[in-house]
């Protein structure tokens, strides 16, 4: 399937885990869009404040991703995401993500599949990297949970990783209460109800 994204009559759209801000060219948003990039990072925050510095319509924000209480319900036209949901709390995500989207707003984001996640496996296994493959297999395993369940859980050390699965996707975006969730090669679309509100 070809989906692709129109943002000519958007008035603000919210980057998800932005790093230093180019998920928006990845995605084509145009200038006169009111792009507010968050991340969890407060380095890479200022970095990309720094670097779009004469963009006026360009907010960073360092935020966790699973806790948006600094956006109103209802606000953003669409939310996007690039490289990220590998990181995050996806079931929590997507809760706040479904809250500031505007109704009808889409969310789309990248994903990372368990072939991403083998190949990465593989390479430390010829390399006897002992505790990467550990990891590696961690995420797996909570990669295959999310596709079984849509929920994931944390490492030992507390961090998140985890590999996407089209079902897991539609499981966990459709309990948030996302409809009509499409996908085009690595990116997955879904849409907030035209009819929700949270007020
Ligand atoms: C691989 S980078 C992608 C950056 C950018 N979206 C891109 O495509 O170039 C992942 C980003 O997600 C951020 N991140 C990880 N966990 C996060 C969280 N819980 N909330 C917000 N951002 C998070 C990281 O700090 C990092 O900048």
């Amino acid at each position: 399937m070809n989906v692709s994204l129109c943002f000519e009559n958007d008035k603000s759209v919210l980057d998800v885990g932005c790093g230093l801000g180019s998920t928006v060219d990845t995605y084509g948003v145009p200038d006169h869009v009111a792009i507010y990039g968050i991340d969890v990072n407060a380095e890479v925050i200022e970095q990309a404040k720094l670097l779009y510095k004469d963009r006026p319509n360009r907010f960073f924000l360092v935020c966790p991703a699973e806790d948006l209480r600094h956006f109103e319900s209802n606000k953003f036209d669409k939310v996007i995401s690039g490289v990220t949901l590998m990181y995050i709390k996806i079931p929590k995500v997507v809760r706040e993500v479904y809250r500031v989207l505007v109704p009808g707003g889409t969310f789309s984001a990248s994903y990372e599949t368990w072939k991403d996640v083998t190949k990465f496996m593989l390479r430390a296994l010829t390399k006897l990297q002992i505790k990467v493959v550990i990891h590696r297999l961690y995420i797996l395993m909570n990669g295959i949970l999310f596709y079984l369940t849509g929920y994931i859980v944390p490492y030992l050390n507390g961090t998140i990783e985890s590999f996407q699965s089209r079902r897991g996707l539609r499981i966990t975006l459709g309990r948030a209460g996302f409809e009509n969730i499409r996908f085009d090669g690595n990116r997955v679309f879904a849409d907030k109800k035209s009819s929700s509100k949270f007020d």
